[in-house]
């Protein structure tokens, strides 16, 4: 156990209350957000009917009852203080940091067994492949918890799945010895694929009110880059689809590079394939603009894992160059059928994951949706995390309704991508085939799409064609849950020059990222942003605003963001090089913010060399699930840079999930 208070968790003092919707009334919100600065003037009425289909959910109307007054001896407590923590400062220890009063737990390192007969994790490296198969993979990223009851009343803060991405690996740390040359050893190959994709792990709290996994529930899952798959939504089928594995281009095998997350309002996992183009090769000289747009690697890829020769060609597949004259291994179109988001089923094990191509195919980092409205299409957000590269919106064709809701929604609607314009006000512009518009652009800039298949398969050059905005590489986004507001991170982008500037992304070599956020307009292609916060050293100020950046909260690369259910925003970052190594911020963080008040409080310190990635919370908002990936990633076999989570001097670091809980028993955030 990692803490800096040296408690063990009590819950002798959890109180049954469960509804802590403590933060400020919508009221207080519309109010706030009245007096801010000209991006909402006349817009906000309309957009937050919108979000909330015409009424305002959680205003008193004159139709509701009059409240009645509860005995003394059976008043509810007073709601918590959010944010009444004291922030910690930054540090460079090898363990987790959280506020005086919370006590922050070590769960599910990579390696833990957690299927078939549960192969235990051996240290130095040395489990194989296939016992991988059926152990919590590495690189914990994007994560949710389902409480057992999600899909219906969603309450139950006891027992639940955690599941979570598993984004990439070190060969460093990860084998013996480190990784073999090429060509690469075929059971390398197989533990590193084995510890991608995404684990489901079924949770309970214990006697003494700890999580702990579930021995032997048929729900603990883990799906690898080697998990068959179903293709779905329009690029179904579709000629550039085609392998041998899928005849009909309706099928692949795996998802990889596992990054940030969503969920459905249905209850189930979306996960984002982001840096996927990497792990395959085309040598060809000149690859298809499929491969060439999303950097598919010219010579070796990232692992060298199409050069293992299994005898069969799950290895060889990852190897995209043309082949025409070997018709046993025609993998030509295999990087195609990555670079999308994936519906899961948790509650299903045997159920087949799905790729929802109708999302768009690019470095996708997550996925959020905006709050649900019966009768209303579901919207999804995604930013692609390259440099220069879009934020984009999905919007179903078919309205959501609870009763039927589920994973058709994401297989028809429209997909959007985000112009900023200078003025404060921005569009969506469609990236529609059958739009006379989008045509018109694709004509004028002499690109030919053939069908909205091919304008999926290709969305980058799509968005190119439309006309967005470049952005400083779109990382995690988030929803307020009551004001609908959209936020998102821009972790960094060093490549922007002064020549290039705009007003979204207004810093030349921008080391240090920005959030931006907007609120959409009752004309569903329009909305309105700002910017909420420049990151950066202390005293980074934000222009318009009274923010400014302390040693309470100065932080650089902003990447993991959610809203929890009282509307607080929480921001992770990944910093790297040398900003991670010898920078002012200490080692990657998490910090938390009032998103009305732009009051910023640092919550969390990782380890050394680590990512803080990742985030979810119980229903009842008393734990809270954090992603520490990558510790001591600049480690080889015989140098650690970090020993987390064991800290004993001789084992390799491994990627881990945190459990934070308040000493009290409290709300986490309080
Ligand atoms: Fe995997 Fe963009 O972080
Ligand atoms: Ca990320
Ligand atoms: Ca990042």
């Amino acid at each position: 156990m990692q803490n800096n208070t040296g408690f063990e968790i009590d819950n002798s003092g959890i109180d049954p209350q469960t509804n802590f919707s403590a933060n400020a009334e919508f009221a207080d919100i519309l109010a706030a957000n009245m007096q801010r600065r000209s991006f909402l003037k006349g817009t906000l009425g309309t957009a937050v009917a919108t979000v909330f289909g015409g009424s305002l959910i959680g205003c008193n109307s004159s139709s509701s009852p009059a409240p009645v007054a509860l005995p003394a001896a059976v008043q509810p407590p007073p709601a918590p203080v959010l944010m009444g923590f004291n922030a910690i400062a930054t540090n460079r220890l090898d363990t987790i940091t959280v506020p005086d009063g919370y006590t922050a737990r070590t769960f599910l390192p990579m390696g833990t067994p957690l299927t078939g007969n549960y192969p235990a994790y051996r240290e130095g490296g040395t489990n194989t492949g296939a016992e991988m198969e059926q152990q919590v993979g590495a690189h914990h990223d994007g994560m949710h918890f389902f409480p057992l009851d999600a899909r219906t009343t969603g309450n139950n803060s006891n027992e639940g799945l955690l599941v979570f991405n598993h984004e990439y690996c070190e060969p460093a740390t990860l084998h013996q010895n480190g990784p073999t040359g090429l060509p690469r050893p075929a059971d390398e190959v197989r533990k590193e694929i084995a510890v991608h994709g995404v684990t489901v792990a079924h949770v309970k709290k214990d006697a003494n009110g700890q999580f702990q996994l579930v021995q032997g529930s048929p729900l603990n899952r883990r799906i690898t880059g080697a998990t068959p798959m179903d293709i779905s939504g329009p690029a179904r089928g579709h000629a550039k689809m085609v392998t041998k594995y899928s005849t009909d281009g309706t099928r692949t095998r795996g998802t990889l590079n596992n990054c940030g997350n969503g969920y459905t309002p249905w209850g189930t996992y979306l996960t984002a394939e982001e840096n996927w183009a990497g792990y395959f090769a085309n040598t060809d000289a000149a690859q298809p603009r499929e491969h060439k747009r999303y950097g598919v690697a010219t010579k070796t890829s990232r692992y060298g894992w199409e050069t293992a020769d299994s005898g069969a060609d799950q290895y060889q597949r990852f190897n995209a160059s043309s082949i025409a004259t070997d018709a046993d291994r025609d993998y030509r179109n295999e990087p195609n059928t990555f670079g999308w988001i994936v519906e899961i089923d948790p509650f299903n094990p045997d159920s087949v994951p799905q790729k929802r191509t109708a999302l768009g195919r690019f470095g996708h980092e997550g996925v959020v949706f905006a709050p649900v409205v019966e009768g209303q299409p579901v919207v999804f957000y995604s930013g692609d995390d390259s440099t220069f590269e879009y934020i984009y919106k999905y919007v179903s064709k078919a309205p959501y309704y609870k009763a039927t809701a589920g994973g058709h929604l994401l297989n028809d609607g429209t997909l959007y991508v985000a112009k900023f314009n200078a003025d404060g006000s921005g569009e969506w512009l469609a990236l529609d085939y059958n739009s006379e518009t989008f045509r018109a652009k694709a004509l004028a800039a002499n690109v030919e799409f053939s069908s909205q298949a091919d304008v999926l398969i290709n969305t980058r050059l799509a968005a190119d064609v439309a006309g967005a905005t470049k952005m400083d590489r779109p990382e995690w986004g988030a929803v307020h849950p009551q004001s609908g507001e959209v936020y998102f991170t821009l972790t960094n982008n060093t490549a922007r020059t002064a020549a290039q500037l705009d007003a979204a992304n207004p810093r030349a070599n921008n080391a240090t990222g920005h959030i931006i956020r907007w609120r959409e307009r009752s004309a569903a292609a329009a909305f309105d942003w700002d910017i909420f916060m420049l990151a950066g050293d202390v005293g980074t100020a934000t222009p318009g605003t009274d923010l400014k950046l302390t040693a309470d909260n100065h932080l650089a690369s902003p990447d993991g963001l959610a809203f929890d259910k009282n509307g607080l925003l929480w921001i992770q970052t990944d910093m790297s090089g040398t900003q991670q190594g010898s920078g002012p911020y200490g080692n990657n963080q998490m910090v938390v913010a009032d998103a009305k008040t732009r009051k910023l409080k640092r919550f969390l310190v990782g380890p050394i060399d680590c990512e803080v990635t990742g985030i979810s919370w119980t229903p009842d908002m008393k734990t809270m699930f954090v992603n520490i990936q990558h510790p001591g990633d600049r480690s080889t076999v015989t140098k650690l840079t970090s020993t987390w989570p064991a800290n004993d001097s001789t084992s390799r670091p491994r990627s881990a999930t945190v459990i934070v809980t308040k000493n009290d028993g409290g709300v986490i955030g309080s």
